[in-house]
C-alpha cells in the first residue's frame, strides 16, 4: 500500500552567497563562464505545492510586489518542466514564502525554482534521481542546481556545475538588505562595460578553498572576492558606504553577495555577528539587517507529517 503523500508538500530552501566570483569572458550563448564558491546560508524561503482545480500561484513575505506571478517566475516554469517531463497538466497550486531578500543577489528566484522541483516531484511521487534533478535544474537558471545541493561547493560553468568542498567550520555572517534591487543581466552588462573588452584579471579560486579547509574565518575573510561587486557598486554607490559600515562596525570582512545589492559580512564569532548587525541596524545604511550562519543544507521537504 502506498504511504499518504503530504498535502500541501513543502520545502525549505536556503539563500546562497558567493565566496568566491570569478567572471570570465561571454560566451557564444550570452553567459559568462564562472568560478564561484556558493555557500548556503541560513535565510530561506518556503515552497508548498497542493493539487487544485486552476493552477496558481501565490507570494508571501518582504519584497513581494517585486516577484512576477506570470509565467515568468521561476518556480512556476520548474512547475512547468516538470509537468511535461511527467506528461500531465500543472494543475497546482504553488505558494511561495519569501524570506530571502528579492532581486538581492542571494539567488531566491532560483531557490524558488529548486524548492518547486522537490515538492511538486514528491507530490506526483516521480521518484527522480539527483542527477535528473541537476539537469532539470541547470535548464531553469544557473544557481538552482546549487539551490538543491546547498552546503558549500565549487560552481563552474555558467555556475550550473556544481560539487562539494571541505568547510570544517559554521560561519557567521551579518546580511544587510538594501533598499532596492539590481538586475543580474545589467550587473553582468556594466561588468562587461566596465572591462571594456579587456581580459578578465586573474581571481584564483585555491586559496579560498584552502581557507574554507583550514576552518579559520580570518583566514577566509582575506581571501574573499567577487568580481560583480565592482558592477554593483558602479550602479548603487551607495553600497561602497554600507561596505565600509559593516566592517567599522566589527566585521573581519564585507563583500556584495552575487551581483547585489545585499551586502554580506562575515564575523569572527556568533557573538561578534550580534554586534555587528545591532550596530550596523542603527547607521541607516541598508534597508534591515539580518544575522545568519553557513553552510546549510539545500532544498528539503520539512512537513512530512501533515495529514492528506
Ligand atoms: O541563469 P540565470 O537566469 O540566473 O541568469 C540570469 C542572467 O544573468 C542571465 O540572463 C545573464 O544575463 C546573466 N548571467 C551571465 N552569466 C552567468 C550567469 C548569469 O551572464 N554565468
Amino acid at each position: 500500500m502506498l504511504s499518504a503523500v503530504p498535502r500541501p508538500v513543502t520545502v525549505r530552501v536556503p539563500a546562497k552567497i558567493n565566496l568566491h566570483l570569478a567572471v570570465g569572458g561571454v560566451r557564444p550563448d550570452g553567459f559568462h563562464d564562472l568560478v564561484t564558491v556558493f555557500h548556503a546560508v541560513s535565510l530561506f524561503d518556503e515552497v508548498s505545492v497542493e493539487p487544485a482545480e486552476e493552477p496558481t500561484l501565490d507570494v508571501h513575505g518582504d519584497g513581494v510586489a517585486e516577484v512576477p506571478l506570470d509565467a515568468t517566475n521561476l518556480a512556476w516554469r520548474a512547475v512547468e518542466l516538470l509537468a511535461e517531463r511527467a506528461g500531465r497538466a500543472p494543475d497546482v497550486r504553488v505558494t511561495l514564502r519569501k524570506g530571502i531578500p528579492v532581486a538581492g543577489g542571494m539567488a531566491g528566484g532560483s531557490a524558488d525554482a529548486a524548492g518547486a522541483l522537490v515538492a511538486l516531484s514528491a507530490l506526483w511521487r516521480m521518484e527522480l534521481g539527483r542527477e535528473e534533478l541537476s539537469g532539470l535544474a541547470a535548464e531553469l537558471g544557473s544557481d538552482v542546481t546549487f539551490g538543491l545541493h546547498g552546503g558549500t561547493a565549487l560552481g563552474t560553468g555558467r555556475g550550473e556545475q556544481v560539487i562539494p568542498v571541505l568547510a570544517r567550520h559554521r560561519l557567521h555572517w551579518v546580511i544587510a538588505l538594501a533598499r532596492g534591487g539590481l538586475s543580474t543581466p545589467a550587473v553582468f552588462g556594466e561588468l562587461d562595460r566596465l572591462r571594456g573588452g579587456a581580459e578578465p584579471p586573474e581571481r584564483p579560486v585555491e586559496p579560498v578553498l584552502e581557507a574554507l579547509a583550514g576552518g579559520d574565518p580570518r583566514q577566509l575573510a582575506l581571501n574573499l572576492g567577487n568580481d560583480l561587486q565592482a558592477a554593483a557598486v558602479s550602479m548603487a554607490p551607495d553600497l561602497r558606504r554600507t561596505l565600509r559600515a559593516g566592517v567599522n562596525a566589527g566585521a573581519i570582512a564585507g563583500l556584495v553577495s552575487g551581483s547585489g545589492p545585499t551586502c554580506a559580512f562575515l564575523c569572527a564569532d556568533s557573538d561578534a555577528a550580534v554586534e555587528v548587525a545591532t550596530e550596523l541596524a542603527g547607521m541607516g545604511v541598508c534597508r534591515t539587517v539580518r544575522v545568519a550562519h553557513g553552510p546549510v543544507g539545500g532544498a528539503r521537504v520539512i512537513d512530512e507529517h501533515e495529514p492528506p
